[in-house]
Order: C-alpha cells, then sequence, then structure tokens
C-alpha cells in the first residue's frame, strides 16, 4: 500500500434532505481507510439530458463532467427506486457517458452501496447499476454491500451505531482501497 491517498467522487444519488442515504454516505466518509479522500459531486443541478444541449453543454453539466475527471474513482451511494436506480443518478450516468470518447467511467474503480427501510436493502437497485456501470466500461467492485436502514443505524454524531454493520462496511472499504491502488498502480 503507498501512502498516497487517491481522489474518490462521492456521489449520493438522492436529492433528498434528510435522505438515508446521503446519512450513509456522511458515516463512510467517517470509517474509510485513510488511503480514500472522498470528495462530493453532486447531481441535483444537472437538467435532464437532451443531445440539443451537446452543442454547448451548459456550465453544471461541465462542472459535473470536470469533477468527475478530477476523481480516481468513485463511492456511489444510492436508494433503490421501484427495484432500479434513482432517475437523478441515471441522468448523471448519461451525462459523464457522453461523448463517448471522454466517457467519464472507463476503467474508473467504482464501489457501490446504499440502504433502504425495505426488505430488499437497494440490491435490485444496485444490480441495474452495475449492469449499466459496466456497459459504460468501469471497474466496479465485486461483492455486495445492501445496508438495512432503521431509525437508530446512525446517530447524531454521524457515526454507525451497529458494530456489525461498521465492521461489514469497513471491510468493504478496505477491499475497494486495495482495488482502487491496484488499478491505479503504474
Ligand atoms: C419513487 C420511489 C420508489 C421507491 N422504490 C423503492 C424500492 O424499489 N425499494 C425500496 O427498498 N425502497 C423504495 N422506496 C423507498 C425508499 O427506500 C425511501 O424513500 C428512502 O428513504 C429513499 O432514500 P433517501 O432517503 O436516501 O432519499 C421508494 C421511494 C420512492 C420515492
Amino acid at each position: 500500500m503507498t501512502n498516497v491517498a487517491h481522489h474518490v467522487g462521492l456521489i449520493v444519488g438522492s436529492l433528498r434532505r434528510e435522505s438515508i442515504n446521503r446519512k450513509l454516505a456522511n458515516a463512510i466518509v467517517e470509517l474509510s481507510p485513510p488511503g480514500l479522500k472522498y470528495f462530493d459531486i453532486p447531481l441535483g443541478d444537472l437538467p435532464m439530458y437532451n443531445g440539443d444541449l451537446e452543442v454547448d453543454r451548459p456550465a453544471s453539466v461541465r462542472r459535473f463532467t470536470d469533477e468527475c475527471r478530477r476523481a480516481e474513482a468513485f463511492l456511489v451511494v444510492m436508494p433503490e427506486f421501484n427495484r432500479s436506480l434513482p432517475a437523478v443518478l441515471k441522468n448523471a450516468i448519461d451525462w459523464g457517458s457522453k461523448p463517448m470518447a471522454e466517457n467519464v467511467w472507463r476503467d474508473k474503480p467504482i464501489a457501490l452501496t446504499g440502504t433502504s427501510p425495505g426488505a430488499i436493502r437497494t440490491a435490485v437497485g444496485q444490480q441495474h447499476l452495475r449492469q449499466i456501470l459496466g456497459t459504460l466500461g468501469a471497474a466496479v467492485l465485486g461483492g455486495e454491500a445492501y445496508i438495512s436502514f432503521t431509525p437508530d443505524l446512525i446517530g447524531s454524531d454521524r457515526t454507525l451505531q451497529d458494530a456489525g454493520t461498521a465492521a461489514f462496511l469497513r471491510a468493504y472499504l478496505d477491499r475497494f482501497e486495495l482495488f482502487t491502488e491496484k488499478l491505479l498502480a503504474k
């Protein structure tokens, strides 16, 4: 392991102020290994994808793709909507995938997780996302991280209150750090 920290773009697939996925993302940043340094990549100001806008891409789209290019890896934390990924996240992925020669996802290490109060815990939505990112040539970390949300999962100090979930996510993030390290090794 090198001593160089990698810049990880944090993408949260919910715009909601009280988003449980945003809370999970905050908690993950707290327990992540030191080799991963996160910066937030917002999605809320992106217009819906429209090829007509390609002639002069809006500033928000240029901001988004510039930040994605700066990211050496990504962590996506998302809710599941109707057994798929939220439209706001799909829209952002579509912007980042065009023009094809400048696809920001290709060969980037990406870890996925998400939380829901429901029984399936975002598993089906994450499978869709995995398929899309695979098509775009991203290197999606293997394994699964579906987090069951309960009101007491995350404390007011932004940390995970459940030791088992914290240990599970720490191990997942340790693997993500190693995976990123290997893929970025020159
Ligand atoms: C349009 C919509 C569709 C949803 N579909 C699912 C679903 O398929 N599976 C699930 O577990 N929860 C589903 N939910 C419930 C979400 O898990 C819940 O609203 C969650 O709080 C959303 O994440 P957020 O708090 O990060 O925005 C859905 C919610 C909405 C608004």
